[in-house]
């Protein structure tokens, strides 16, 4: 094999096979006749699998036999690839000798729990189906919710592709902020909280004939929310049919929720995937991820690498890292494709995950958790498991939000090593060690509902008509303390009465599909004449893509563009500012080149922005400008996020107003150097430190004139008695 000059430093790993009781339940030979059963009441079915559908398969397998080198790339060459169309590859999909027994299931009950591992084709193949057997007749659509913007949009583009339509006509896909379906649309997949918000204006779903709960092992908040409220839908329409569809073990926990509906296992036919530990802890698992993928590409047989980093930035810089060493080696290794994947990818450059690899190269995967479960990437055999993923959490007791970097759950890692073994035996490098697994993985992942701020979510409900939320069916109710917390910040926010009731204000702020901080701000404009700028805003800040971009090799020069943008007042100005220079060189994008900016993100920022105005139409807001006048523009900004308050304390440090949290701005930030007394920031992050990002300057006092039920003057005295040099002055 090639040396690969990194090897000394590569992990030490140590082989476990795949544990013993994965092997009897999931494991599928290859070439057996799989056996598996609808399980209903009292009813079993014995289903059969075609063993010609299994014979297609071995065709298109790649990589069936990975001992042997060369037998591992693909039987088929370009031509006949061509020829082996899409319907047939359809067929292939171990959903598809299940096809007719699956309309049948869901013809006869209302409710249906459809169980298959990832991969099997229930996403893209079920809705299909459903269209075939004629469930779009009467002009009513089959909805299928995602989880993940990603997942919606890739998976109605594969769709329309094998149906033959353009995306948008018969398949379309809806998410936040971004509509693409049309009057002829049948088949739409959308995202949870699209979903959920649909509810507002067509309560009974009447526009459905199925609504598929896809990928609800993901126990997204959406989804969760969405569990109760379809169920409530079933009562009173008959007529709809319900599917939870889910890629793990959950099945009889939805299925005792859906009053016992019944269970339909699609079997799954995984490989044994071999799983190897290292001997010991990776102290820098993004350098032990490259050291590890060289490795494999150095001395195992062709097949393609799936990595699972955190992140977008995590994902750069492996990428980078990759691209640098594999480039020093040369024309010593083969050819690497090195693709990165994460929800703020451009389409585009999410397609290129799905084309097939080029012979004699290898194709390494850099993805986040989205390809857990959401996406199924062809031809994966090897998988590389640091062991973290990202995670919302929410403290009720601090009622701190923050994104941050925890190791998976046992169920998680499971799920990332089975895409190892997806189309043949595979092998899963765990990047942490067997002791670690075993005693510090959780079992299961928290399901968000019980570690996220309600707010947004409280909301809906109320705007829906659902008053008691304490009561409400919930799969697994969220912690009392995180509920009532959410029922007091919107009526803090003037969303709710002292009834709980939703106020005119409340339900304005429902139309937004926005954090209620954010929903207040943007209708506090109006009072401050700044609508046209708190807009731009607010864009500027649901744009969760970088703004700026910072090559290595230019740093200097992308650093002073950054600083050049640099506003009085603070990083809500600073994106203000951005935005209105980009508007006046017409939206261009060399000019975004030129300053180092995003031109990507920049454009979506004007999407949410116009997505923003036509709600600003509805609840009958009109936009005007400030003029120049900042105080406005942070008074409005205040008016939503007074509880994210801040105030300077020793050594350039801060402390939140509410919880006397010891924070720091994040050295990103415009305000870095300036460290105002109070500020306003939009959130805080947990990295090494606790950090605030986006933050403004502004007055206490402003904080008693937008939230006197709030803030009490004594909170607000000075007590520090440090005259700071920037305390007022731009006001
Ligand atoms: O939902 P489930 O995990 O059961 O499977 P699926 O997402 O319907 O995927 C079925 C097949 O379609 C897989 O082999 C995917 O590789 C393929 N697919 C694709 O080629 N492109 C997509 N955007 C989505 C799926
Ligand atoms: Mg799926």
């Amino acid at each position: 094999y090639v040396e690969v000059d990194e090897r000394e430093k590569a992990p030490h790993y140590e082989q476990r096979k795949w544990e013993e009781e994965q092997m009897s339940s999931a494991v599928f030979r290859f070439g057996a006749r799989d056996k598996e059963k609808i399980h209903e009441k009292g009813q079993e079915y014995d289903l059969v699998l075609d063993d010609e559908i299994e014979f297609i398969q071995a065709l298109r397998m790649p990589g069936s036999k990975p001992d042997q080198e060369d037998e591992n790339e693909p039987k088929l060459t370009e031509s006949e690839k061509k020829k082996v169309s899409l319907q047939e590859t359809r067929r292939s999909l171990p959903i598809f000798p299940f096809r007719d027994d699956l309309i049948q299931a869901i013809e006869k009950h209302q409710v249906l729990i459809i169980e298959g591992e990832t991969g099997s084709g229930k996403t893209t193949q079920i809705p299909q189906y459903l269209y075939e057997a004629g469930f779009t007749r009467g002009g009513k659509k089959i909805g299928c919710t995602q989880p993940r913007r990603v997942a919606a949009m890739s998976v109605s583009a594969r769709v329309a592709q094998e149906m033959g339509v353009k995306l948008g006509n018969e398949v379309g896909y809806s998410i936040r902020f971004e509509d693409c379906t049309s009057e002829r649309t049948v088949i739409k997949y959308m995202t949870d909280g699209t979903l959920h918000r649909e509810f507002l204006s067509e309560p009974d779903l009447q526009s459905y004939s199925v609504m598929i709960i896809d990928e609800a092992h993901e126990r997204t908040l959406h989804t969760d929310i969405l569990f109760g409220l379809v169920k409530d839908i079933t009562r009173f329409r008959p007529d709809l049919k319900l599917l939870i569809s889910s890629a793990t073990l959950d099945a009889q926990k939805f299925s005792d929720f859906f009053d016992e509906a019944p269970i339909f296992r699609i079997p799954g036919r995984r490989y044994p995937v071999d799983i190897y530990y290292t001997k010991a802890p990776e102290a820098d698992y993004i350098d032990a991820c490259v050291v590890s993928v060289l490795q494999i590409h150095a001395t195992q047989p062709l097949g393609d690498i799936l990595v699972f980093l955190t992140g977008q930035e995590e994902i750069e810089t492996c990428q980078e890292l990759l691209q640098e060493r594999s480039r020093r080696l040369g024309s010593k290794i083969r050819e690497l494709l090195i693709l990165p994947v994460y929800s703020n990818l451009p389409s585009d450059m999410q397609a290129r995950i799905f084309h097939p690899t080029p012979r004699n190269a290898r194709k390494v995967v850099l993805a986040t958790n989205i390809a857990e479960t959401s996406l199924t990437i062809d031809n994966i055999i090897y998988v590389i498991d640091p062991g973290f993923c990202k995670q919302n959490s929410f403290n009720s007791r601090t009622g701190m939000e923050s994104l941050i970097v925890v190791p998976i759950s046992k169920a998680s890692a499971n799920q990332r090593a089975g895409r190892a073994g997806r189309v043949a035996a595979g092998k899963c490098f765990r990047l942490y060690t067997a002791w670690a697994y075993k005693h510090e993985l959780e079992d299961n992942t928290v399901p968000e509902i019980q570690r996220i701020n309600l707010g947004n979510a409280v909301l809906t409900l109320k705007a829906l008509g659902i008053d008691d939320l304490v009561h409400f069916d919930f799969l697994d109710p969220p912690p009392l303390e995180t509920l009532v917390l959410a029922l007091e910040q919107l009526y803090a926010l003037g969303a709710l009465n002292h009834h709980g009731e939703l106020t005119k204000l409340g339900r304005r702020m429902a139309e937004f599909p926005v954090d209620p901080m954010m929903a207040k701000m943007i209708l506090a404009s109006e009072k401050y004449k700044c609508s046209e700028e708190i807009l731009t805003i607010a864009a500027m800040l649901s744009v969760n893509g970088a703004i700026f971009y910072r090559p290595k090799d230019k740093t200097v020069h992308a650093d002073a563009a950054r600083h050049s943008f640099f506003t009085p007042g603070g990083d809500h100005l600073m994106l203000l500012n951005i935005y209105t220079q980009w508007a006046d060189s017409d939206f261009s994008t060399q000019w975004c080149y030129e300053n180092f900016l995003q031109h990507r993100s920049l454009k979506r920022a004007r999407d949410v922005r116009d997505q923003l105005a036509g709600l600003m139409a509805r609840v009958e807001i009109d936009l005007v400008s400030a003029a120049g006048d900042t105080v406005g523009i942070r008074k409005a900004i205040t008016a939503g996020y007074f509880y994210h308050v801040a105030r300077l304390s020793k050594g350039g440090q801060y402390k939140t107003v509410k919880h006397q949290q010891t924070v720091m701005i994040h050295p990103n930030s415009s305000m870095f150097e300036d460290l105002p007394r109070w500020v306003i920031y939009h959130e805080l992050k947990f990295t090494t430190k606790e950090f605030l990002c986006q933050v403004i300057e502004i007055e206490s006092k402003w904080l008693l004139e937008v939230a006197p039920h709030y803030y009490k003057p004594h909170v607000l005295e000075d007590s520090t008695n440090k005259k700071m040099p920037k305390m007022t002055g731009k006001s």
